[in-house]
């Protein structure tokens, strides 16, 4: 392409930590391709864990929302996140707009480029429980989010066929994999360039021979008594198998912390850090033994790292690494955790039948195939 004009004015909206790791190897790809302008705005729905991810991929936002308020509800968030982003298209008027996944910032800026007959890419398109709670509100998110999306790339065929299911054209619709591994692909590139700094006592770990649980979990489904189940699995755990760590990196919503740091915090071997850098959770997790979460995209990588995971939700909508037998749904109730946990961790028939690495998510190509879709499928307004 020679002239600016011929160039697909294209903005990539996202908020939350896990949008900007998918989005990462996009955003790298779009920046080196001469038939796009790319133009990043965040909504800042995150804050510092937002930044942590920008800084590692040495992304740079044109324009920053701000939208986050402490212990946010999701009306004031929804509706913070459509005022500036109708603003910031506005202004803008690109000729696309990707947005990913299904996050309050991922839905809202769906709508709002609706609303201004912007075309919209979704990228991870097609995940579904059938369930509207499990998770909430991201269920609904993405449900709405593929009704208003021109092209939907899906990461898997289970997820072609949900939105097949949903009545959506399927000249529309692409099987590209989930970015998620091809942002991985580039971490394990770079830790192993440069092991990634960990601090304090999550490095003495990492850099010992015991074995290691790690830990996240943030889901809004889960706030209250399942919270409180899980640390109490946790606690009993950790009293259990005294000779292994229990790592947890807590998200910094106040609605995790409270929980966990009162019912966590007095345990020798039970380890609770801060939201960790995206590289130094990498190696720590490729460093873990088994990993227990609720977390979308951590389901995603340790497969493919080898690692056993247990998921602590009723439902999942990545029913693949299930079906290859590396992760297991073990619910929120502390027994069945305490359980699934346990048999990891003292049978060894077990552990080998789950840590075999599988990789169901893609093979590390999914930006390529996005990229050139969108080249040849984008007019300009
Ligand atoms: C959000 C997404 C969820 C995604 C998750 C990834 C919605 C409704 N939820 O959930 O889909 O899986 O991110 O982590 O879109 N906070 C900070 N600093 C930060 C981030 C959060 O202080 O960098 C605190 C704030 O008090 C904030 C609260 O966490 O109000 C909740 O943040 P929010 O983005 O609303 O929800 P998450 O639970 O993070
Ligand atoms: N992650 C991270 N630091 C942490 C915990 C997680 O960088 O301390 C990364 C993890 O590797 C994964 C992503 O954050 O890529 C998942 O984010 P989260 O669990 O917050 O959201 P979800 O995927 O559930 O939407």
């Amino acid at each position: 392409m020679d002239s600016q004009s011929d160039l697909i004015r294209t903005s990539i909206i996202f908020g939350t930590r896990p949008e900007a790791i998918k989005l990462a190897p996009v955003i790298l790809a779009l920046n080196r391709d001469d038939r796009f302008a790319p133009h990043l705005c965040v909504t800042g729905q995150h804050r510092e864990m937002l930044d942590q991810v920008m800084d590692v991929f040495e992304l740079q936002a044109d324009v920053d929302l701000s939208i986050m308020r402490a212990d946010q509800s999701l009306s004031g968030l929804t509706a913070r996140a459509l005022c500036e982003l109708d603003h910031y298209l506005e202004n803008n008027r690109p000729d696309l707009v990707i947005v990913q996944g299904d996050t309050t910032t991922a839905f809202c800026a769906a709508l709002s480029a609706f609303y201004r007959r912007i075309p919209i890419a979704h990228v991870e398109a097609g995940l579904r429980t059938g369930h509207r709670f499990a998770p909430f509100p991201e269920e609904i998110n993405r449900v709405l989010v593929s009704q208003v999306a021109d092209w939907h790339f899906a990461p898997t065929q289970a997820a072609v066929d949900n939105l097949l299911q949903a009545g959506l054209a399927h000249d529309h619709i692409f099987l590209t994999g989930n970015t998620v591994i091809d942002a991985l692909q580039l971490a394990v590139e770079k830790v192993r360039r440069q092991a990634p700094n960990v601090e304090g006592v999550a490095a003495e770990i990492m850099h010992s021979n015991r074995r290691m649980v790690l830990i996240t979990g943030h889901r809004r489904e889960n706030f209250g008594r399942p919270f409180e189940e899980v640390c109490r699995a946790i606690a009993g755990l950790a009293e259990t198998f005294q000779d292994v760590a229990f790592v947890y990196p807590v998200h910094l919503n106040p609605n995790v912390r409270e929980p966990v740091h009162r019912l966590l915090n007095d345990h020798d071997n039970i380890v609770l850090i801060e939201p960790l850098p995206y590289l130094a959770f990498i190696a720590l997790m490729d460093r873990a033994t088994v990993v227990l979460t609720d977390s979308g995209g951590v389901q995603e990588e340790a497969p493919s790292l080898g690692k056993p995971v247990l998921v602590m939700r009723e439902r999942t909508e990545r029913p693949e690494a299930v079906a290859a037998g590396t992760a297991k749904l073990v619910g929120t109730d502390a027994p069945a955790i305490h359980k699934a946990v346990a048999d990891l961790l003292t049978d060894k028939a077990v552990y080998e039948r789950m840590s075999h690495a599988v990789n169901p998510y893609g093979d590390g190509r999914a930006t390529e195939r996005i990229v050139n879709i969108l080249a040849s499928r984008v007019t300009h307004a």
